[in-house]
């Protein structure tokens, strides 16, 4: 008998609203299981007025949990320690619990950096246009300006970007701006970054650019992982652009969030080979 879910298993969720479409149960599950520990990672689905209710039974019977959409920012005021990394970026999105205590960290920055390590890419003090304003965003602002990035900022609600200008502004080496219209785009940049939701599953047909401006562009970054390659990527690909989807920083910030709970990394191989898996698990979806 296989009974691998016992009165001591070590439990672990995800806060968001909606939760049900995530893989991150898959990915965190996979990460317990090659560190060989006695751990299992759920979701619950967990409307705003439900959000500290959940944290109470959390508290006293989880060992962490991860937060999503629409949580990350208002979950801050509810913990006792918020990492200094998860304050500079305004969000959180991992909180281990500690002897009762909530300490809260925010490895999207993290994953979104890893995934220029996978192609080899230095993107210290690169011309960057970042398409969307949301929690995605500001994880990724947050990192680019901290490598003395150009960072120009484009959003269908321009009061959002300019929030994000006005909180990041003189913050860290680089710069960042706004823009309102394609026409004040520059005639080249280094990277086009979408973190916005277009093109995202079961919409597979949008792209947020025009295609037109995508020569523009050395490298383009679509932080969706679903599908694995959007009409963004594919068009991109057509005009010679390094192209970089968000299968690994869905991964690696899951890895780094799973590393702050159980104190223990996994070997460089292991974590290679379940990156290999799960892509491909994703791919056959
Ligand atoms: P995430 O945490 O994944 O970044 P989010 O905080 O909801 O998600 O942010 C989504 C971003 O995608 C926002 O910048 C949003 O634009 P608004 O600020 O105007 O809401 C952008 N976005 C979502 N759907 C969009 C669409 N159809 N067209 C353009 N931008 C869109």
């Amino acid at each position: 008998m296989d009974i691998s879910l016992t009165s001591k298993t070590k439990l672990y969720t995800l806060l968001g609203c909606p939760v049900e479409h995530s893989i991150s149960p898959v990915i965190q599950n996979s990460i317990f299981a090659a560190k060989g520990l006695a751990s299992a990672y759920i979701v619950l689905n967990t409307p705003p007025d439900k959000l500290l209710h959940t944290m109470t039974v959390l508290k006293e019977n989880f060992g962490g949990f991860n937060i999503t959409l629409p949580h990350k920012q208002t979950i801050m005021e509810y913990l006792d320690v918020v990492d200094a990394n998860a304050r500079l970026c305004g969000a959180v999105n991992t909180v281990r619990i500690d002897h009762g205590k909530l300490l809260g960290f925010n490895t999207d920055g993290y994953g979104f950096m890893q995934a220029f390590s996978c192609h080899q890419i230095d993107i210290a003090h690169k011309r960057i246009l970042l398409l969307g304003a949301g929690g995605a965003a500001r994880a990724a602002i947050c990192q680019l300006l901290q490598q003395g990035c150009q960072v120009t900022i484009m959003n269908r609600t321009w009061e959002k970007a300019k929030r994000l200008e006005q909180e990041f502004a003189g913050k860290f080496s680089g710069s960042v701006t706004v823009i309102s219209s394609w026409r004040e785009l520059q005639n080249r940049y280094d990277c086009l970054i979408n973190t916005t939701l277009v093109g995202m599953y079961p919409h597979t047909d949008k792209s947020p650019i025009d295609p037109q401006y995508l020569n523009r562009f050395d490298i383009v970054y679509d932080l969706i992982y679903n599908p694995d390659e959007t009409k963004l990527l594919q068009e991109a690909k057509r005009c010679d652009c390094t192209t970089m989807n968000g299968f690994p920083m869905l991964f690696y910030q899951a890895v780094e969030a799973n590393r702050i709970w159980t104190d223990q990394s996994l070997p460089g191989p292991a974590v290679r080979n379940l990156y290999e898996k799960l892509a491909h698990y994703l791919q056959k979806r």
